[in-house]
């Protein structure tokens, strides 16, 4: 059953005037303060152009590895891959040696990167014996001289680099007030935070009042993130941290649209209606073009079915799509049978019948996760050496 669209209302207080500014991180104006965050497995370049297409102002790249002997891997080659995207190219590196990291960022601004990106954000195990992304945040003065590594290495040339992490490693160890101080002292030009710390992994709720102390602690441009799943939550986190810009992950897979949904509902406090089906159904079967052409044929069809079963989330008669399409292993027909549901669509609901924010959340965290894996599972080395499922 379809989630009809709640009714436009106002509701919104306007927002703080600088909101309206461009957000500068170092020499690069940001064309907005709503973000798409960085998911392996999700945000290559064609889901990350829709994304901007459709109202993110900036797109991290999925992580890449610091490991120099898997940089010419087809996974790294595959996610490095920016080719036509809209600037700036932001490349996030991840890994625990602070040199190797350092030389990542210098291999990545070679080819192409205007702004590296640390990641001490995913709940990653242990991997090529030491512990990465936020478990970096239980070794403070390893996460230091991480960040203070990476930054003589992009100094030199100009490139800003900005870092995302959690809360803290848990919830007796919140440190992110103390480490986002220290690596502003180290150079950090923006300061991510997910409302979680790392033990909690996706559970429970993200909460904002550790995101609000780090604002108030630095100077820097302070993002907040985690849980954003609506425009009245984008203007909830916004008021509850003060932060300069908010980053939007999971609520972004199967409706892209909703960046400028939120930019709708935080500029006017009404809430946008919802987008035309028949427009849609472009969106969507264009994206999908672009993911073949990036995968090619046999990887495509198999990558595309986590984004079709995100798009059809809610929509009547889908069930039964979504499991004919996950069994197909043709690119083309996969693509006519959804272009033709989707016209099916369109004539009965002129409308996009699920509102942003509505989609029935419950299997996001296993979907999130299967997505993920599913996409690790083509390169053993990288998935070895670089998770970061939730
Ligand atoms: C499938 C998946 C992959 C992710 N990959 C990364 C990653 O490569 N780098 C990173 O910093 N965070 C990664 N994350 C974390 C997200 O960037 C974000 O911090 C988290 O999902 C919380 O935001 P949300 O509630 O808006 O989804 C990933 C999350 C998911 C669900």
């Amino acid at each position: 059953m379809p989630i009809a669209p709640t009714p436009s209302h106002s509701l919104a207080p306007p927002l703080p005037p600088a909101w309206h500014a461009p957000l500068q991180i170092g020499p690069i104006a940001l064309a907005n303060r709503l973000f798409v965050a960085p998911m392996a497995g999700v945000t290559d370049r064609p889901f990350r152009m829709l994304c901007r297409q459709l109202g993110a102002g900036y797109a991290v790249s999925e992580m890449v590895t610091s490991q120099p002997h898997l940089y010419r891997s087809l996974k790294t080659s595959r996610r490095a891959n920016h080719e036509g995207e809209p600037g700036p190219i932001a490349v996030q590196i991840a890994g625990t040696d602070a040199q190797m990291m350092a030389e990542a960022a210098r291999y990545n601004i070679e080819r192409g990167a205007q702004i590296i990106d640390i990641n001490m954000g995913c709940p990653a195990k242990k991997v090529c014996n030491a512990w990465a992304g936020s478990a970096l945040m239980q070794n403070e003065p390893l996460a230091l001289a991480i960040a203070q590594a990476v930054v003589a290495a992009c100094q030199p040339h100009g490139v800003p680099v900005t870092l995302k992490m959690r809360t803290g490693w848990s919830a007796r160890h919140k440190n992110a007030v103390a480490l986002a101080r220290a690596f502003e002292q180290a150079g950090i030009q923006m300061l991510t935070v997910h409302g979680r710390t790392r033990e909690q992994g996706y559970k429970g709720q993200a909460e904002y009042d550790t995101i609000a102390a780090v604002k108030q602690a630095v100077r820097i441009p302070v993002v907040a993130n985690g849980d954003i799943t609506s425009p009245e939550k984008a203007w909830q986190a916004l008021q509850r941290t003060g932060a300069d810009a908010l980053m939007i992950g999971r609520a972004a897979q199967g409706a892209p649209w909703i960046f400028s949904a939120i930019a709708h509902y935080l500029h006017t406090g009404t809430q946008a209606p919802p987008p035309a089906t028949a427009q849609v159904r472009q969106w969507l079967l264009a994206h999908l073009l672009e993911h073949y052409r990036l995968y090619g044929e046999y990887s495509g069809v198999r990558t595309a079915r986590k984004h079709i079963g995100w798009y059809l989330r809610g929509l009547p008669g889908s069930q039964a799509l979504r499991q004919r399409l996950n069994q197909e292993e043709d690119c083309q027909r996969q693509w006519q049978q959804l272009a033709d549901y989707l016209q099916e669509l369109a004539g009965q609901w002129p409308q996009w019948p699920v509102a942003v924010g509505s989609a029935p959340a419950a299997d996001d965290e296993a979907e999130a996760q299967n997505a993920f894996e599913a996409s690790e599972a083509s390169s053993p080395a990288i998935s070895a050496c670089a998770p970061c499922r939730p």
